[in-house]
């Protein structure tokens, strides 16, 4: 099975860099407006807090994720939750919707994402989505694709930051009638700073091979730079963060 990246993270070190992650999904739930008589899936479900919030208006949920850490905490809260790859999902038809919060830009193969969210809807199902979407954190990309390069090394493909028309063609391919999809800039205080987004979410693109100290050199340089171009907010580093929100609905 191809393991997406997020099968590094560690769930205690996630909620403590980046529990805001959760905290903003939390509007997206009311466009869901899950009822009682469905079958959700949560598409890169995490730690399964937004997951519980989904189960707990009575809804059958399925979380997925592709981190076996992440899958173990959120069976911790109870939720019905399986280790999995989104771009390999396996479901048929058996979904009235699938949910996914800040998720989808962790699975650069968009197109086997997208078909395997339609062969997991019923007809008139539903996708309600939000992820990075084009422009998200350009200036942390930048700073690390420009501190990897002082050291002669090139980040890894790791992200999916579409625009709104291309994400809106990929849908349409695989059978959806799109009724929303907008692209919005989400400044995001980071409560542990750069050096602590970094910890949590930079590993993916750095080589695999990268030893400690350049690593240590590479992260040093990223918060520097970054720190000079991004606003500060009550002391904290404000990312440059852009979502996509999507709601799609198979076609009957
Ligand atoms: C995001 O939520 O947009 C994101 C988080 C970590 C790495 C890349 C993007």
């Amino acid at each position: 099975m191809n393991q997406s990246p997020s099968q590094h993270w560690q769930a205690q070190s996630y909620a403590e860099h980046a529990r805001f992650v959760a905290d903003y999904g939390t509007p997206l739930l009311e466009l869901l407006s899950p009822q009682p008589h469905e079958r959700i899936l949560d598409l890169g479900c995490g730690d399964g807090v937004l997951t519980q919030q989904i189960a707990q208006t009575g809804c059958k949920v399925v979380g997925l994720d592709g981190s076996a850490d992440f899958v173990a905490a959120a069976r911790g809260l109870g939720i019905d939750a399986v280790l999995g790859d989104g771009q390999q999902l396996d479901f048929d038809q058996e979904f009235d919707a699938v949910f996914s919060n800040a998720a989808l830009h962790w699975m650069v193969d968009a197109e086997a994402v997208v078909r395997g969210m339609a062969r997991a809807l019923k007809k008139g199902g539903r996708v309600v989505a939000e992820f990075g979407g084009e422009g998200n954190i350009a200036t942390i990309q930048t700073a690390l694709t420009e501190s990897l390069a002082a050291h002669g090394l090139q980040p890894r493909p790791c992200w999916y930051f579409p625009s709104e028309n291309a994400y809106r063609t990929l849908l349409e391919k695989h059978g959806f009638n799109v009724q929303h999809i907008g692209l919005y800039p989400r400044p995001t205080p980071l409560p542990t700073g750069m050096a602590g987004w970094l910890a949590t979410f930079a590993a993916p693109i750095l080589p695999a091979n990268i030893n400690n100290e350049t690593r240590r050199q590479v992260l040093e340089r990223t918060v520097a730079m970054v720190e000079q171009v991004l606003p500060k907010e009550n002391g904290q580093t404000v990312a440059d963060y852009m979502r996509l929100r999507v709601l799609a609905v198979k076609a009957v």
